[in-house]
């Protein structure tokens, strides 16, 4: 990928996707090609093909999907499996068909069996039961994987596939109907903090561990990534730690500035109890992480302050 490749970045609005487009305009990619769900439905295989043939990217970045928290993936298990598998069918399909050179495909830490040992390295794919509560989702993104290494094998096309750990940073989404962890808590303590409230309620125990990695780190691994690795080989993408929700939950208070009392609420699911993403394949290749995650989260929390009071915050009303 040069200054001039004509790169297509589905998903530009997102969370992932905004970070790639901020970093390749901030490094100087001047034929980023990018359309909003309103003007080009990536589910719409007809629509899709039509826009690969007059566009012919060299260059493709899959950060559009259909993506939530545990509710949304608990509830909308049908739509999590049907758009994705559109979603990524259509693009990948159209991306070698009108003569991509590579594709860059996203898949999440949820592939992985809900009890691999962990932490969890790429070989672990297939080899157990799923977590039930985003079966879909999972199940989903396997068959893009699948579908990559498929095309690479049986075109030569280069396709590659990373799978991030859960992401933060800009742009995430903030409503707590369908929002992840991290941003949900931010919001509900930012939201506590204001109202004064005596506590706020943490779904779950407190206990299962996570890693988090910031969504600008993972926007310079997929250009690292896309410039230097060719291979069918899925390669995670993380931090290399992680820690339990109970943890991060009193360090976005403390960031926050809220004092009242964190309520867990072991009543609802906890989901699975470790996901720590073996990050060696990545290292080996020479990337890692550079956002310390206090850091991250307080970056994060004033770019929701600034949002926030600018109305622009995805899932908060204008206030
Ligand atoms: N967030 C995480 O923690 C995380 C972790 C691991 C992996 N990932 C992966 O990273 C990728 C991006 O996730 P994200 O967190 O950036 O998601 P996101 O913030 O929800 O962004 C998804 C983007 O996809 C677009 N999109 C959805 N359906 C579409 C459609 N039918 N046609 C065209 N565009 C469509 C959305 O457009 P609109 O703005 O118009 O809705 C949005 O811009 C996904 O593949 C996800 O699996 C994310």
């Amino acid at each position: 990928m040069d200054k001039t490749s004509r790169i297509f970045l589905a998903g530009h609005r997102g969370l992932v996707g905004s970070a790639i487009l901020r970093r390749l305009q901030a490094d100087g990619f001047a034929n980023v090609v990018v359309r909003s769900r309103a003007e080009l439905d990536l589910t719409d295989a007809p629509n899709v093909d039509a826009f690969f043939k007059s566009e012919r990217p060299s260059h493709v970045f899959m950060a559009a999907a259909r993506v939530g928290g545990i509710v949304a993936n608990n509830s909308f298990g049908a739509d999590f499996l049907r758009v994705n598998l559109q979603i990524q069918t259509n693009v990948i399909d159209a991306a070698h068909r009108f003569g991509a050179q590579k594709l860059l495909f996203l898949g999440s830490s949820c592939i992985y069996p809900k009890f691999a040992a962990q932490p969890i390295r790429e070989d672990s794919l297939l080899t157990g039961p799923l977590e039930p509560t985003n079966e879909s989702y999972a199940i989903a993104k396997i068959a893009g994987i699948a579908m990559c290494q498929a095309y690479r094998k049986q075109f030569g096309f280069d396709a590659i596939s990373l799978m991030p750990t859960n992401l933060y940073g800009p742009n995430d989404n903030f409503d707590l109907t369908s929002s992840h962890v991290l941003p949900a808590l931010m919001r509900k303590m930012h939201e506590a903090k204001l109202a004064g409230a005596p506590s706020v309620a943490v779904w779950g125990s407190g206990t299962p561990r996570r890693e988090f990695l910031h969504v600008d780190d993972m926007a310079d691994a997929c250009l690292f990534l896309m410039n230097g690795y060719s291979s069918g080989d899925i390669v995670n993408v993380g931090v290399g730690e992680d820690i339990p929700i109970a943890d991060l939950a009193h360090l976005i208070a403390e960031i926050v500035g809220y004092k009242g009392e964190l309520a867990f609420d072991a009543s609802k699911p906890d989901g699975t109890p470790r996901k720590l993403l073996d990050v060696s394949r990545l290292t080996a290749a020479g990337w890692t992480a550079r956002t310390p995650l206090r850091d991250g989260i307080a970056k994060t929390y004033r770019w929701y302050l600034d949002h926030v009071a600018a109305g622009d915050a995805r899932g908060v009303a204008a206030q």
